[in-house]
C-alpha cells in the first residue's frame, strides 16, 4: 500500500468551502427514492459513501440524474419510487444484492425502509470493514416491529431483509445513534400505529429535520431525569404511519466533519487563519466548537442564517496556545467524528486532555479508540487508549513518522494534519481512504499552504 506524505507546513490561510455534508447527503436521496414525484437535491457529496446511496436507490427503482457542479458536488434530480415502492418493478422472484461499499450510515438507516415492504427481500454487504460493524442494533428493535431480518453471526453484515407488515412500538435505544434513531422512525412511517425512540442523548436529528420539512409530524421531547444527576436528558422522538412521503428541493450544506479537519490544522499550525463558509452547524453536529472553546482556541462562528432546516454558517481558526481539557460522556455524541481531532489537539496543549464515555469509537469504520492512539504515538505523541476514550499529555507538538489509516478516511485525514502540523512530518498509509468522505481533502490543504 503506497503512502503519502504530508510536510511541515508554513502557514495556512485562505478560505474555502468544505465538501456537502456526507448524513445530510445519504437522507436526503434515501427519503427522496421514498417520496413521491421529482426530488431535486442541489451540492450532493461526490464521494465514495454517497455513490453507494445513489447505487442503492437505483437498485430500488429510483430514478436519479446527476449532473458535476462546478465546485465538485453532484446536482440531481431524484424520482422516487413512493413510500411503499421500494423494489415494486421486478419481479419477486430471490432477493436483490445491495452493495453498500463502506457507508455504515447506508447499510444502518435503509433497512428501516426496506422492512415495511409488502414484498421483496434485499441483502445488504460491504467492505471488510462494514462486514465488522455491528447491525443487531438495527436487527433486534426492527424484530419487534414484526420485521423479518437476520444478519450473521446474529450481529454482523451481511444484512438480508425481508418485507413485511410492521406494527408500530416504543424503542429504548441503550446508545445515542443517529443511525439507529432514523431507520426506526423511517419503518415507523410505514408501521401501524407510527414509532418512538428514545435515545440516552440527543444524536444528530438531520433525518427529524428532513422529515418535518416534508410535511411530517415528528415530535420530540426532552425526558427529564431525576433532577441535577446524569447529563443532558434522554429524548423521544415519534413519527405517525403515513400514506406518502413529498420531500421538497433539499440544498446540502458544507460537512462540519469534514471542516474540522481543515480548522484544527490552521489551529496547530504557528501563523495561519482558516475560513470555512457554508458549512452546516447543526447543534447536534458541532459539540467539537464547545471542546475547543473550552481549550482556549481561537475559532468563531462568524456568520450563521437558517436557510433551509439546517443551519449554516461561517467558521473561521487562527493558530493560538491551547489547555487541555475534559470531555464529558454526554458531550461525546454531538462530536463522536470528531474526537480524533481533540486527541490531536490534546498534543499539542498545555497540561491533560481526556476523552471518556466515547466506547462507541471502537465501532466506528476502524476502532479509533486504538488508531488514534496508535497514529499520534507513532507521531511522538503521549496518548492512553482507555476502554472508552484516551488521555493526552500535551507536550509540545509531535515530532512526525509514519502513520497507518487502518482504511479509515477520518484516520487518513487526521494523520495529514499532523503531519502539517508536525516538526518533521508523517507519511500516511492507505490515505486513499479519504475518498469515502473528501476526495479533494489533499487538494484544499495545498490550496490553503500556498
Ligand atoms: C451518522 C451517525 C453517527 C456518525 C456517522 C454518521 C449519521 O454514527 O458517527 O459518521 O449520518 O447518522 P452512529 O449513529 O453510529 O452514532
Amino acid at each position: 500500500m503506497t503512502a503519502r506524505r504530508f510536510g511541515p507546513t508554513g502557514p495556512l490561510r485562505g478560505a474555502l468551502r468544505p465538501p456537502p455534508d456526507k448524513s445530510v447527503s445519504h437522507r436526503a436521496v434515501i427519503l427522496g427514492a421514498m417520496s413521491d414525484g421529482e426530488v431535486p437535491v442541489t451540492r450532493y457529496l461526490d464521494a465514495a459513501d454517497t455513490r453507494a446511496t445513489l447505487a442503492a436507490v437505483r437498485t430500488l427503482g429510483a430514478e436519479v440524474s446527476e449532473a458535476a457542479t462546478s465546485e465538485g458536488a453532484l446536482d440531481l434530480r431524484v424520482l422516487g419510487v413512493g413510500l411503499r415502492g421500494a423494489g415494486a418493478r421486478w419481479e419477486e422472484s430471490g432477493e436483490t444484492a445491495i452493495g453498500v461499499a463502506n457507508a455504515g450510515t447506508l447499510l444502518r438507516i435503509l433497512p428501516g425502509w426496506l422492512a415495511g415492504q409488502e414484498r421483496g427481500a434485499w441483502m445488504l454487504d460491504g467492505d471488510a470493514s462494514i462486514r465488522r460493524r455491528p447491525v443487531d442494533r438495527v436487527a433486534a428493535p426492527l424484530r419487534a416491529m414484526g420485521a423479518e431480518v437476520s444478519c450473521r453471526d446474529g450481529r454482523l453484515p451481511p444484512l438480508r431483509i425481508a418485507g413485511r407488515a410492521l406494527r408500530g412500538a416504543e424503542h429504548r435505544l441503550e446508545v445515542a445513534s443517529a443511525q439507529v434513531k432514523s431507520c426506526l422512525l423511517l419503518a415507523g412511517l410505514l408501521a401501524e400505529g407510527g414509532a418512538a425512540v428514545i435515545e440516552p442523548a440527543p444524536s444528530r436529528d438531520h433525518t427529524e429535520r428532513m422529515l418535518r420539512a416534508a410535511g411530517i409530524t415528528v415530535s420530540s421531547a426532552d425526558l427529564r431525569t431525576v433532577a441535577g444527576v446524569g447529563g443532558p436528558p434522554a429524548r423521544r422522538i415519534s413519527v405517525p404511519q403515513v400514506e406518502r412521503l413529498e420531500l421538497g428541493p433539499v440544498d446540502i450544506p458544507g460537512d462540519f466533519s469534514s471542516a474540522a479537519f481543515l480548522l484544527v490544522a490552521a489551529m496547530l499550525v504557528p501563523g495561519s487563519e482558516v475560513r470555512v463558509d457554508g458549512v452546516g452547524l447543526n447543534p447536534s453536529r458541532i459539540g467539537l466548537l464547545g471542546i475547543l472553546n473550552r481549550m482556549e482556541a481561537s475559532i468563531a462562528v462568524e456568520e450563521h442564517a437558517v436557510p433551509g432546516p439546517e443551519p449554516v454558517g461561517t467558521v473561521v481558526a487562527r493558530h493560538s496556545p491551547l489547555a487541555g481539557t475534559r470531555v464529558h460522556p454526554e458531550e461525546v455524541a454531538l462530536a463522536i467524528d470528531e474526537l480524533p481531532l481533540v486527541a490531536l489537539a490534546g498534543c499539542f496543549a498545555e497540561g491533560e486532555t481526556v476523552v471518556s464515555g466515547a466506547e462507541e469509537l471502537r465501532r466506528k469504520e476502524s476502532d479509533r479508540i486504538a488508531g488514534v492512539a496508535e497514529a499520534l504515538r507513532a507521531l511522538g505523541g503521549e496518548v492512553e487508549p482507555t476502554p472508552d476514550g484516551f488521555v493526552v499529555s500535551g507536550t509540545d507538538g509531535l515530532r512526525g513518522g509514519g502513520v497507518r489509516s487502518h482504511g479509515d478516511h477520518r484516520l487518513a485525514m487526521l494523520g495529514a494534519v499532523a503531519g502539517l502540523a508536525s516538526r518533521q512530518g508523517a507519511a500516511v498509509e492507505g490515505f486513499d481512504s479519504v475518498a469515502v468522505s473528501y476526495p479533494g481533502f489533499a487538494r484544499d490543504l495545498a490550496s490553503l499552504a500556498r
